[in-house]
């Protein structure tokens, strides 16, 4: 089904001309972004990191309110990883949780005015509490949007969310066991019922649809433990430039060469002739198949 985006009027004009060349037929539905470049925008400039951060933070929120004029259903962007929380100094980590602060409290009217709802992927509950009760906070005062949804990653790692996932279910197979006075075959039989959709289920974006397209700034050619699960059939558009550059029209323009894709899910795709298959069904040498 079509969706008719209503707030196009909104956009710049510049956005407005790719926009009008989109398909809404193949428009997606969810759009995770790995932002990544902060550090070398600033250096490039000869400023301290903090700056790049800064900047990369007026991004987010250009690409949000893009994202929610063409009434993008699910936005996720990699905010905080659990390795940029080991890894960096303390005093980056410090930066950028106060940074998160500042930008849910200077955003949420904006998030309103928007109809954008926020929420959060990773282990938040290991982030300092002052910074989890702006979370909540920012989260329930946009929790009757029903614009575009934006999932912040925060302190996340896709291994883990896997962990997280696998453990909860074991937990929870535990406890009816011992509700229920369940037998080992009983057990059994309930892992044997464990399969991908319960393992989707039980990740952090249980109720989330996958990606359907994944953008990485900054020309690094990797997945850095993002959503790993969850892409495995993604459109994957890597873009030299840095996050702190990116804005709503180069979402627009990633989509558009997302559009130009052709998803095959493992399959043979729409232009496939079934030639060579029937061939091989009716019993022909496969040598005799392979030299034409
Ligand atoms: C990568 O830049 C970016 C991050 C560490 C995370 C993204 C953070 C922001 C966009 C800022 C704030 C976000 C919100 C939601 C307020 P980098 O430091 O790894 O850049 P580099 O690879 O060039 O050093």
């Amino acid at each position: 089904m079509t969706r008719k985006a209503s707030r196009i009027h909104e956009l710049s004009a510049e956005e407005q001309s790719v926009y009008r060349n989109l398909d809404q037929e193949q428009m997606p539905r969810h759009v995770a972004i790995i932002m990544d470049g902060n550090g070398r925008w600033a250096g490039k400039r000869s400023l301290k990191r903090f700056f790049g951060h800064q900047q990369g933070a007026e991004s987010v929120q250009y690409v949000v309110e893009t994202a929610s004029r063409i009434d993008l259903p699910w936005l996720t962007l990699y905010a905080f990883s659990l390795e940029n929380n080991l890894r960096r100094p303390r005093s980056e980590v410090n930066f950028l949780m106060k940074l998160l602060k500042s930008y849910l409290v200077g955003n949420v009217q904006r998030m309103n005015d928007n109809n954008v709802r926020i929420a959060y992927i990773g282990r938040t509950g290991e982030l300092p509490s002052e910074v989890q009760e702006t979370m909540r906070w920012a989260m329930e005062s946009t929790a009757r949007n029903t614009g575009t949804t934006l999932t912040l990653a925060l302190n996340y790692g896709a291994r883990s969310e896997i962990v997280d996932a696998v453990r909860q279910m074991a937990r929870s197979m535990v406890e009816q066991a011992a509700a229920q006075n369940l037998s080992l075959e009983d057990l059994l039989f309930r892992l044997n019922q464990m399969d991908e959709d319960a393992i989707g289920r039980n990740l952090y974006t249980g109720k989330m649809p996958d990606p359907d397209l994944v953008i990485r700034t900054s020309g690094e050619l990797r997945v850095s433990n993002f959503l790993l699960w969850q892409i495995a059939y993604s459109e994957i558009f890597v873009t030299d430039r840095l996050w702190p550059d990116f804005r709503g029209i180069h979402l627009l323009e990633a989509i558009a060469d997302y559009q130009r894709r052709e998803r095959r899910y493992g399959g043979l795709g729409d232009g496939a002739s079934d030639e060579k298959t029937t061939e091989l069904e009716s019993g022909k040498d496969i040598s005799e198949l392979v030299r034409h």
